[in-house]
């Protein structure tokens, strides 16, 4: 059976980016599979509380994540939608996980480097221990495609690599349990579709767009207003030349490639189209454009999310009735991976 799982840190500053890189991917694949959308807390805690902000902004961020993946369409009743922490599962395979994965395969890992900077040693292990966790939130459920932006494309590889190493390291005992193929984890594969799997900074093309970067106009927020949006948009970084009539006229300005990408991306085009309307022209009546785009379709994200947050209470017993779902579907896996590793537990 195909199983979707993708998750979404809560820590703040949801934009587009997360947007347009994993959560509309979310909505489509509802339509052909059955999926699990993980607001990960545990993740968001791995860097410093200055970073995550606190018990009181975890807690709101959770929600307002929750609030945006329900605005953006995805449906918590024929589908799963919940909060990492409350399914205990992730936790005790990461475990598992952390004695299969080897020091060297985590050492390579990008992200760890970026977000810990030059002063490593001052990284929680958490922050290292990142990727592993992730494999386990995967693989808890027995996921076999999980959608992602262009940046997890390393961690994704890693989780395989992890399921690989499992179900070579314990093939006899996983053959012994019945599963006759000697596969207990599938290989996940990650869906890294849709025309903007790497949106960038409004600041520097060059960049990512992501939560963590020091300026707000770097980013377009799912809460921003419509005039905050368009004061965004109109001090982005471009340079001084119209835009090209061809694609390929692209390639060497970063900035001008994000901009003409966001706006193929909300629009549904592909970048050639959108330079087949505004290529030649200048970039301020482009920005217009785009401005106006920009709030045809996060406007209505935004004050969803805003009535969704309002009631406390109605997004937790979502995330809860989530749980329950999830838990029984990690609770297989988990007895099973127990067994499979010779752990004695109560049946
Ligand atoms: N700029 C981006 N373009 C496309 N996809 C993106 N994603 C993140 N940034 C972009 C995708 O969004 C999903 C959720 O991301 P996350 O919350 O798990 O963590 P992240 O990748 O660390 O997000 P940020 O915004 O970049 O935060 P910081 O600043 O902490 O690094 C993922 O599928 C991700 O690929």
């Amino acid at each position: 059976v195909e199983r979707v799982f993708s998750g979404v840190q809560p820590t703040g500053n949801l934009h587009l980016g997360n947007y347009l890189g994993a959560i509309v991917n979310f909505v489509k694949l509802q339509q052909t599979h059955n999926c699990i959308y993980c607001v990960v807390d545990m993740h968001a805690i791995t860097q410093g509380v200055d970073v995550w902000g606190g018990p009181a902004e975890l807690a709101r961020n959770t929600r307002e994540v929750t609030a945006a993946f329900i605005a953006s369409g995805i449906d918590p009743k024929k589908h799963i939608v919940f909060n990492q922490s409350q399914v205990s599962g992730h936790a005790e395979l990461a475990w598992i996980f952390n004695c299969v994965a080897r020091m060297g395969w985590l050492n390579r890992m990008t992200q760890f480097k970026d977000k810990a900077g030059k002063d490593r040693e001052a990284a929680s292990v958490g922050l290292y221990d990142y990727p592993v966790l992730m494999a386990a939130d995967i693989l808890v459920y027995r996921a076999t495609h999980v959608p992602v932006g262009e940046d997890q494309k390393q961690h994704l590889e890693l989780s395989r690599d992890i399921a690989q190493k499992f179900n070579n390291d314990f093939g006899d005992s996983i053959r012994g349990h019945g599963f006759n193929d000697g596969v207990f984890f599938p290989l996940p594969e990650p869906v890294i579709t849709g025309p903007a799997t790497r949106v960038m900074s409004l600041r520097d093309g060059t960049k990512k767009m992501s939560k963590s970067d020091a300026s707000d106009n770097s980013r377009i927020n799912l809460t921003d207003d419509a005039d905050t949006i368009a004061a965004k948009i109109r001090k982005a970084k471009t340079d001084p030349e119209p835009l090209p009539s061809e694609e390929k006229g692209l390639e060497p300005r970063p900035e001008a490639d994000n901009l003409v990408g966001i706006y193929a991306a909300l629009s549904g085009r592909s970048k050639a189209d959108v330079l087949g309307e505004f290529g030649g022209g200048q970039f301020s009546s482009f920005k217009n454009a785009l401005v106006e785009l920009c709030v045809e379709k996060l406007a209505p994200i935004a004050s969803e999310m805003k009535r969704l947050v309002a009631d406390p209470g109605h997004v937790d017993s979502i995330l809860i009735d989530g749980a329950e779902r999830a838990e029984a579907i990690a609770q297989e896996t988990m007895n099973a991976a127990k067994d499979i590793v010779g752990f004695i537990r109560k049946k």
